[in-house]
């Protein structure tokens, strides 16, 4: 099995480096528009993997799409980052004009591929890839929400003194501030989270999930990578593996919880043909208005890329 990272920047090296270390695939090719930089970082990955035992192929290349042909999933990672005081949605123009080009060159030589979109603004990038990739929509989503859900259980697990791997959690709407975490649904160890963390500690941690990116944008001085780089790797491996796995992907919306025609983070059963069932929870009245105000606000950046006519629908 074949992966291609598009963009072999933070977020692209590492999640290239995660699956190397997963040692399931035969080959994992990072491609950057920069001269060099793909090739190093791939050549660096290669000697590290007799020192941590892995036989995953690493291959770095400059733009060249024909070495990686016959991808079995791409994740497009390419793009600029956000820096302090941007929002994701200051990047949409930039970054739409890249997203598409990658994904056209992709589809020359790898058809057939699943494609994983994580350059932001994500839910329209993701929706960007779509449009250009001309496949069902089963075959492109975007990584946002396992990473959202992550950073709500790190802190749940710090506040609670207990591991994060015990936190089962789901959350939804768009990769922004108006994301929905669901306390509903969470539990800690099979205990509902309402158990275990005071109301006003709980609505804190909520808060700052939703500005979690920015947390580390203001220390770093750009956006995280580590959990970014893993998470875009966990979906693949549920794919190419068949693991049927559930998390929230940013998916095409067909009618699901009264949408359509937006990408918006739900849960999703992922497996080997990509997003294989969406599942539709029984949400309440106030989550409901929640995640219409997230659906609401994506949609806005979604016609923004429309009028952009970057990529016709
Ligand atoms: P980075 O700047 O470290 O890497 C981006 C790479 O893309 C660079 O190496 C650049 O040369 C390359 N690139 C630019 N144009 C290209 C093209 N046409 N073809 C191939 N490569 C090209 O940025 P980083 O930190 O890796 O972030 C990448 C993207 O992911 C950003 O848009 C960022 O906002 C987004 N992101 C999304 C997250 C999510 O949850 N969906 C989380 C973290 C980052
Ligand atoms: C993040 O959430 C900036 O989308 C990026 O870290």
């Amino acid at each position: 099995m074949k992966v291609t990272v598009v963009g072999a920047g933070n977020v692209g090296a590492t999640c290239a480096n995660v699956l190397a270390h997963r040692d399931f695939l035969q080959e994992v090719v990072l491609l950057d528009i920069k001269e060099g930089t793909a090739e190093g970082k791939a050549l660096d990955m290669w000697q590290q993997a007799p020192i941590d035992y892995y036989s995953t192929k690493t291959l770095g290349v400059t733009n060249d799409y024909a070495r990686t042909a016959n991808s079995d999933v791409v994740v497009i990672t390419s793009g600029l980052p956000r820096k302090p005081g941007m929002s994701r949605d200051d990047l949409i123009s930039t970054n739409a004009n890249i997203v598409k080009s990658v994904t056209e060159n992709i589809n020359k030589y790898s058809p057939d591929a699943i494609i994983i979109v994580v350059s932001n603004p994500l839910d329209v990038m993701t929706y960007c890839a779509f449009l250009a990739a001309k496949k069902d929509s089963n075959k492109v989503f975007g990584m946002a929400g396992i990473l959202d859900t992550a950073r709500y259980r790190a802190f749940l697990a710090d506040e609670i003194g207990c591991s994060p791997k015990d936190i089962q959690a789901i959350l939804m709407g768009g990769h922004g501030d108006t994301m929905v975490p669901l306390p509903r649904y969470t539990t800690v160890g099979g205990i509902p989270v309402t158990e275990l963390v005071a109301g006003d500690k709980l609505e804190a941690i909520i808060q700052r999930t939703k500005v979690g990116g920015g947390e580390i944008v203001n220390l770093l001085g750009t956006s995280a990578w580590y959990a970014p780089g893993a998470a875009a790797a966990q979906m693949v491996e549920a794919i190419l593996k068949d693991e049927k796995r559930i998390f929230p992907c940013c998916a095409w919306l067909t009618g699901e919880y009264g949408l359509k025609d937006i990408y918006l983070g739900v849960p999703v059963v992922l497996g080997k043909n990509g997003i294989e069932k969406i599942i539709e929870l029984q949400l309440n009245d106030d989550e409901k208005a929640l995640l219409s105000t997230s659906a609401n606000h994506v949609k806005e950046v979604m016609d923004v890329l429309d009028n952009m006519k970057v990529v016709s629908a």
